[in-house]
């Protein structure tokens, strides 16, 4: 960035499995932020749109600039940055990093959820890399399963930790009117004997598939919050080719980019949502985005310190866990959580007077990163 950044909106639409096109989850998260802006269509001078599901479900929509500008009645600029589950956090980088625009509107839209379980799950694994890992199966819930048992073998590391991740977001999204788990608590009996998925992940280490729309409004003008730090980092498509699997390196060189140009450390963050795609991910982030030493992400979920009444808590949205994860859509929830929450309009989830909030957003099994530090001014 180079100037000071602010959001002066965001929306979101509920995360649910309603039906609706992914434009229509779009359009409605936009206008939510347009409204939280207080601005009209008329004052967007660029428009940045994620998606993964539009040529899903048999749409044939590719050219979906060109569609989005009718939909919302606009000739400027859009530009579409598909990264998968990253896209979200990758469009607010690219909206932060566009020069000459007042108005950014930064959009995702995703229909995800549209057919049988396996068909979706098959649709996901086009995010995989195509020849070795797709062919040998590689869904990601395998990918992550690989991931933790290296893990597991060089540092430790228990599965009721695991558990304890899953049952603090399923906590936080029964008071998340937007989540698909709002008002439905899990008991963490039954988060350790849901099924085994892929060992030695179960159902409830898994993240929800789900549909949704976020957006946020991205400005030079100065809002109530501030955009102080902002990093985006690649890594190899094949898992296997990077040399350390049991942590994400594009995770902790995004860190430390947004860390530095925020000048802050890990110890500043009051608030933080992060990419929980699987419950073992969210514990290995805490170590990549330096809240807790490496191997020691299991003393930081069993100290309590994360959860909602804790010092910092993580995913008081609930998360991809238990909020959901319409792939592209995440990282712009992601910031709509956190521009609440440092605006104090979380209700009951609201955490106590936090002045700087951090999004960590992954793409694929680590290969596209983005972590991004908010602060109310
Ligand atoms: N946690 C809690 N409940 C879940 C769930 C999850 N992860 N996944 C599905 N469910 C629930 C559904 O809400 C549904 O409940 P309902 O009948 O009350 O509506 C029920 O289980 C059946 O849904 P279905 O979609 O048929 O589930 P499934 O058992 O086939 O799917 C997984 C389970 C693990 C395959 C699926 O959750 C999954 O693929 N998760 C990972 C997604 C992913 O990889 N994303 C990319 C990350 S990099």
């Amino acid at each position: 960035m180079k100037q000071n950044m602010y959001i002066k909106g965001v929306g979101m639409t509920k995360f649910d499995y309603s039906q609706k096109y992914w434009w229509q989850f779009a359009y409605e998260a936009a206008v939510d932020a347009l409204k939280d802006a207080k601005l009209g269509i008329s004052q967007i001078d660029a428009i940045v749109f994620t998606g993964m599901s539009s040529a899903a479900g048999g749409e044939h929509q590719t050219h979906k600039v060109s569609f989005l500008s009718g939909l919302f009645k606009t000739n400027v600029p859009i530009i579409e940055v598909p990264s998968v589950c990253g896209g979200g956090g990758v469009a607010l980088w690219t909206a932060l990093h566009l020069e000459g625009f007042k108005n950014i509107l930064v959009l995702a839209g995703e229909k995800l959820v549209d057919n049988k379980s396996e068909i979706v799950v098959d649709y996901i694994l086009s995010a995989a890399e195509r020849v070795m890992e797709q062919t040998e199966g590689m869904l990601f819930p395998v990918q992550n399963a690989l991931i933790w048992q290296q893990y597991v073998k060089k540092y430790g590391g228990s599965m009721d930790d695991l558990s304890l991740i899953a049952f603090k977001n399923h906590t936080n999204a029964a008071l998340n009117p937007n989540a698909y788990f709002y008002n439905r608590p899990m008991d963490l009996e039954k988060v350790k004997n849901s099924p085994v998925v892929s060992s030695p992940l179960r159902l409830m280490d898994c993240s929800l598939s789900i549909n949704g729309g976020a957006a946020a409004v991205v400005s030079i003008e100065p809002s109530d919050i501030e955009v102080i730090g902002s990093g985006f980092v690649t890594d190899y498509i094949l898992t296997f080719e990077r040399d350390d699997i049991t942590h994400f390196k594009a995770t902790k060189l995004a860190a430390k980019a947004a860390y530095t140009q925020a000048g802050i450390t890990p110890k500043d963050v009051n608030v933080a949502e992060v990419h929980d795609a699987f419950t073992s991910v969210e514990l290995i982030s805490y170590e990549d985005l330096g809240f807790a030493e490496e191997g020691k992400g299991g003393e930081l979920i069993r100290s309590g310190k994360i959860n909602l009444k804790g010092e910092m808590p993580v995913n008081t949205s609930g998360g991809l866990k238990a909020k959901g994860h319409p792939i592209s859509a995440t990282g712009l929830a992601q910031v709509f959580e956190i521009v609440n929450q440092l605006r104090g309009k979380c209700g009951e989830r609201q955490v106590s007077n936090p002045k700087i909030g951090l999004t960590h957003n992954i793409g694929g099994a680590g290969g596209s990163v983005t972590v991004h530090i908010f602060k109310k001014i």
